[in-house]
């Protein structure tokens, strides 16, 4: 009796547990549109239908469209009030491009920050955005998802906190001590707790700052986010052309920007009708040659391993997550004591199979913080602690909203003046 009831409770607590495992790491996809074209449509009913296990949003910039019927698709819409979202800090995200103070960038972080927070992942991409697969997208998220807060085509630092070598750095003094960091978001995943910081900062600030640069400050800021720059998404660029052929080439990559829509439908049929007339052949190719490689690495090896890597561009979808990072193992070690040119290659191969999260940067010491940088420090500390509590636990009078207000320019005056104390430590620039 006793070992019956034991074996049930059991059963059903691991039941339980297998279930809210499942919810705690659903992810969501989210399509950045300004108004729901026929071709936001059908590629977002294409990864919601061959992906049931992942929700697929698409926001609607344009408040003066009606939504097409949410009860036949799989997909969902969202439309948000941009009055609204001002007030609660959702704004100056993405004002590049739209001229909006509430954009579509503003409205989807707000949605999966405050509404659904569910999501344990979540993609952000613009319309634009080609992905050539279902699969190579599925890939991607296998791979870099579970162990990374930000998943993103690139990550460029600025350490000293200079305003000249991009040209949106103008906003960001009195947004964030440096160092910064910034990089290209027309694709982007982003973990629950990076989400949370967003969230957070929201709250503090009473407004975001310019996407290209809020989440990867954050995400090299925090001490225990990772950031992971796939080779998939080093298609993803502002302006560039491109051709089938270099589609064909590498049909795991995302790609940006292809806005000729039928080209985007003709593309991927393409795809799909060389995959299947492939069946293994590529794969065995691969596997035949990376014997050959094992067998006989040396300074001979370089058209090899540059065969090898155009080949394994073409069958990357087929591995799952743990055959790709033991691949990176195995080029790493056979890198050992070869010659630099084929090292390198070799370390390509690595990366190509699984790349590893960036390295986290180097911040003042404990010990080395002058006691204005402490004291600097503990006031933005204090700052930040003080409008959260205002903002959760206020009672929302005239007068609080002024006060929140004064602190929030205090926040920001208190941020130029710790960078400016960081810069004069590390004598980035020079002080009196
Ligand atoms: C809807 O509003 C946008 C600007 O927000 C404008 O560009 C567009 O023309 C409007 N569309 C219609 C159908 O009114
Ligand atoms: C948008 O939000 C504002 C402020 O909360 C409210 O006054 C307004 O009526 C809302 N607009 C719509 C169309 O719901
Ligand atoms: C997540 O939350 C949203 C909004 O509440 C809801 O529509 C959706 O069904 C939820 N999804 C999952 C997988 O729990
Ligand atoms: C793909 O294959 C189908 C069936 O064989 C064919 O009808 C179609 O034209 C092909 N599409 C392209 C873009 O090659
Ligand atoms: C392709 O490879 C997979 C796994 O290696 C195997 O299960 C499948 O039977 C192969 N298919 C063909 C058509 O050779
Ligand atoms: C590399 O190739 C050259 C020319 O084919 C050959 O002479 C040499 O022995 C090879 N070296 C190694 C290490 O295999
Ligand atoms: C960061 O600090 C570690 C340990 O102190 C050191 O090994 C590393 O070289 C430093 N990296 C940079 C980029 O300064
Ligand atoms: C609301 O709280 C503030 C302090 O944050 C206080 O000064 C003010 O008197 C309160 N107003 C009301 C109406 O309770
Ligand atoms: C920032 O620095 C300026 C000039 O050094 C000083 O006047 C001001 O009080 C400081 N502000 C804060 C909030 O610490």
């Amino acid at each position: 009796m006793h070992k019956l009831f034991y074996y049930q409770f059991w059963s059903i607590c691991t039941f339980l547990s297998a279930v809210t495992h499942i919810a705690d790491s659903s992810p969501a996809f989210c399509f950045l549109s300004r108004q729901p074209t026929t071709h936001v449509i059908q590629s977002a009913s294409e990864l919601a239908d061959t992906i049931p296990s992942i929700d697929v949003y698409v926001l609607v910039d344009h408040n003066n469209v009606s939504l097409p019927s949410s009860s036949s698709s799989s997909i969902r819409y969202i439309q948000l009030n941009e009055t609204f979202l001002i007030k609660e800090g959702f704004q100056k995200a993405g004002m590049f491009g739209s001229n909006k103070i509430c954009s579509a960038w503003d409205k989807a972080l707000y949605y999966f920050t405050r509404i659904a927070t569910n999501y344990s992942f979540v993609w952000f991409a613009e319309e634009d955005v080609f992905i050539p697969t279902t699969q190579a997208f599925l890939s991607l998220h296998e791979l870099y998802s579970p162990h990374n807060d930000f998943v993103a085509p690139e990550l460029a630092y600025n350490i000293q906190g200079d305003t000249y070598s991009w040209y949106h750095w103008y906003l960001a003094p009195g947004t964030f001590t440096i160092p910064w960091a910034h990089g290209i978001v027309c694709i982007v995943g982003s973990s629950r707790r990076m989400l949370s910081a967003v969230d957070e900062y929201a709250r503090w600030r009473g407004e975001l700052t310019f996407v290209e640069f809020l989440f990867h400050t954050m995400g090299i800021q925090h001490k225990e986010m990772t950031i992971v720059t796939p080779l998939e998404l080093n298609t993803i660029a502002y302006r560039q052309r491109i051709a089938f052929e270099q589609v064909k080439n590498r049909p795991n990559n995302l790609w940006h920007p292809v806005k000729s829509f039928f080209n985007q439908k003709k593309w991927r049929q393409n795809i799909i009708n060389i995959t299947l007339i492939d069946k293994n052949q590529t794969l065995s190719k691969f596997h035949i040659l990376k014997d050959k490689v094992i067998d006989d690495i040396g300074i001979n090896s370089t058209s090899d391993l540059n065969h090898l890597l155009s080949l394994f561009e073409l069958v990357k979808h087929q591995f799952t997550p743990t055959e790709r990072q033991q691949l990176r193992h195995l080029f790493v070690r056979l890198a050992n004591d070869q010659s630099e040119e084929i090292s390198s290659l070799l370390h390509r191969l690595a990366d190509h199979a699984f790349k590893l999260s960036e390295a986290h940067i180097n911040t003042t010491m404990e010990e080395d913080r002058t006691e204005k940088y402490v004291a600097l420090e503990n006031k933005l500390v204090e700052n930040k602690k003080t409008i959260l509590w205002l903002v959760k636990n206020g009672n929302g009078s005239v007068d609080e909203k002024n006060e929140i207000g004064r602190l929030r320019r205090e926040a920001k005056q208190l941020t130029l003046n710790l960078t400016r104390e960081i810069q004069c430590e590390r004598r980035y620039t020079r002080c009196k």
